[in-house]
């Protein structure tokens, strides 16, 4: 607290007083202003909170809709929810059924499956049936046809043997007509024998029974009797056969009778299949280390679609009845298999019909000489109807002939006497071995099919005499069992040469007179 003097004068205290009044007075304006400021601010403060409490108490309002909304949606929601939970019930429960459908639809697929596998199975065999009975169907058309075909082929040429055989009386028939009858009669059976013999030859191909006598071979001299074979139907015809022969064709191994029987098919085939006047070449030349034999004719020719079929068995161009060319269909592939057994090969050309066919037949040169001993050497057979004429003369030959079939030895002896030779005729197996040592001939010609004791047992007892008895006689078998099993089974029970029926006179007498000279 101010030290006040009082010793001071009165005025200058009041002015004192009153500067400090004033002072006083300025801080209470000052105070009052600031007072007032304040008041101001305040007083915008409070308005500012009452727009503020405005704004909140409107966000209120707002928050207010806005939780009332919200409580809307919430109870949307939740019975959305509840919607989803029953719709999620409903797909499962129908997802369950789905799936108990689905087991079924694969069972029931499963089934299916089953059920195609076994009507698959069905089918099949209901086409296997089919194919097989088809097949079958084939095969028996092809059968009937076949025996359709050979009955025909039989009967044709024994129609001509039979009428001609009647017709010809022995006295009231004109000569002329006995010679003409007689050569149609010869040929007929001739044509008949070949049915046969390509029967047996297709059988024994087919089963593998074919064989061949193989030695070295004179193809041209082959070519040539093949040639004369055939030109009284090529002369029938006027064709001309022509042949050129390379001689550097060089040597063939193989059967000759069995390649005389691929050129004969050849040729009157050839012959067969081409109109009157035609041409028939034969040519053989060497090509590389084979021998080309080509038949060539100016004929009818072979259709394009014919061409693979030439060589199948019992095929033909022409089925037709009335065809007027015969044969059974069995040639070429006869041609065929036994060019193939010897190791060689047959192919056809042909420009189409009416255009001429060539068959050309390669064989492999034989590089190995084969040894040509009188027994391996065959002479080709050569069968014109003057053979008989050539064949060796038997006078001086004692021949014995066994046969249980009078007609058989009358032929037989007959052959025989017009070669001069002496015949003896046994009825019997017997017989024959009670003869035997006391006439002591040649050559004995017996048949194997006999009734009482057949040609076996009789070689074998014949086999049994001692030397002087006749034991060792040179002994032909002339027997209708044909095959190549019969022909080994003769030749292992002792006969020296097999000799099938029909037999070609010729033939026969050639058989006997080497037996005999060789006695
Ligand atoms: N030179 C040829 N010209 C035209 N066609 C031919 C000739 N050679 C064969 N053919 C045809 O081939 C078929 C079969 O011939 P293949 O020699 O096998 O039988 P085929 O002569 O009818 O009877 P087969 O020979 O058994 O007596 C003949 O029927 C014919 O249609
Ligand atoms: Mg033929």
């Amino acid at each position: 607290m101010p030290h006040v003097a009082t010793d001071k004068p009165h005025d200058e205290l009041l002015a004192e007083l009153r500067a400090g009044l004033a002072r006083a007075q300025a801080a209470l304006q000052a105070a009052q202003a600031d007072l007032l400021a304040s008041h101001a601010k305040l007083q915008s403060a409070v308005r500012d909170l009452a727009a503020k409490q405005q704004e909140l108490d409107s966000a209120q309002a707002d928050v207010a809709t806005l939780r009332a909304e919200l409580a809307a949606s919430k109870a949307i929601l939740q019975a959305a929810q509840a919607e989803l939970s029953s719709a999620l019930a409903t797909l499962e429960s129908a997802q369950a059924q789905l799936g108990a459908s689905h087991d079924k639809l694969k069972i029931a697929e499963e089934e299916l499956t089953k059920l195609r596998t076994v009507s698959q199975d069905a089918l099949d065999i209901g086409q296997t049936e089919r194919t097989r009975r088809a097949e079958a169907e084939r095969l028996g058309r092809i059968k009937d046809e076949f025996l359709a075909n050979l009955s025909h082929e039989i009967r044709t040429p024994l129609n001509a043997i039979l009428g001609w055989s009647q017709m010809l009386k022995p006295g009231k028939t004109p000569e002329s007509e006995l010679v003409e009858g007689l050569g149609i009669i010869t040929r007929n059976a001739r044509t008949q024998a070949r049915l046969i013999d390509d029967l047996l030859d297709m059988s024994r191909i087919i089963s593998g029974k074919m064989r061949l006598e193989v030695q070295r071979v004179d193809l041209p001299a082959v070519i040539d009797a093949a040639i004369e074979s055939v030109k009284p139907a090529a002369n029938a015809k006027g064709m001309k056969l022509q042949k050129v022969i390379d001689p550097l064709a060089g040597p063939v191994t193989g059967d000759p009778n069995r390649l005389q029987q691929v050129v004969w098919n050849l040729l009157i085939n050839a012959i067969k299949f081409t109109p009157k006047g035609g041409k028939v070449q034969v040519v053989v030349e060497r090509v590389n280390s084979h021998v080309e034999l080509s038949v060539s004719d100016t004929g009818k020719g072979i259709a394009p679609e014919f061409l693979p079929y030439v060589f199948e068995r019992f095929s033909q161009a022409d089925v037709s009845i009335g065809k007027g060319f015969g044969g059974l269909g069995l040639g070429l592939a006869i041609v065929k298999s036994l060019a193939e057994l010897h190791g060689g090969s047959v192919r056809v050309k042909s420009g189409g019909a009416d255009k001429g066919s060539t068959f050309i037949v390669s064989l492999p040169i034989s590089i190995v000489r084969t040894l040509d001993t009188a027994e391996n050497l065959q002479h080709a057979k050569v069968e014109p109807h003057d053979a008989l004429l050539h064949s060796p003369d038997l006078a001086g030959i004692k021949v014995m002939v066994v046969d249980d079939e009078a007609d058989a030895i009358a032929l037989v002896k007959r052959i025989m006497e017009d070669r001069g030779a002496a015949v003896k005729a046994c009825t019997s197996g017997a017989e024959c071995l009670a003869c035997v040592p006391g006439l002591r001939p040649h050559v004995v010609i017996m048949d194997i099919g006999m009734r009482e004791m057949d040609g076996y047992t009789l070689i074998g007892k014949l086999r049994a005499l001692t030397l002087d008895q006749g034991g060792r006689t040179p002994a032909v078998a002339l027997t209708a069992f044909a095959r190549s099993e019969d022909r080994r089974q003769a030749m292992l029970a002792g006969f020296d040469v097999h000799v099938a029926k029909p037999v070609e006179p010729g033939e026969l007498v050639a058989v006997v007179s080497r037996l005999a000279r060789r006695n």
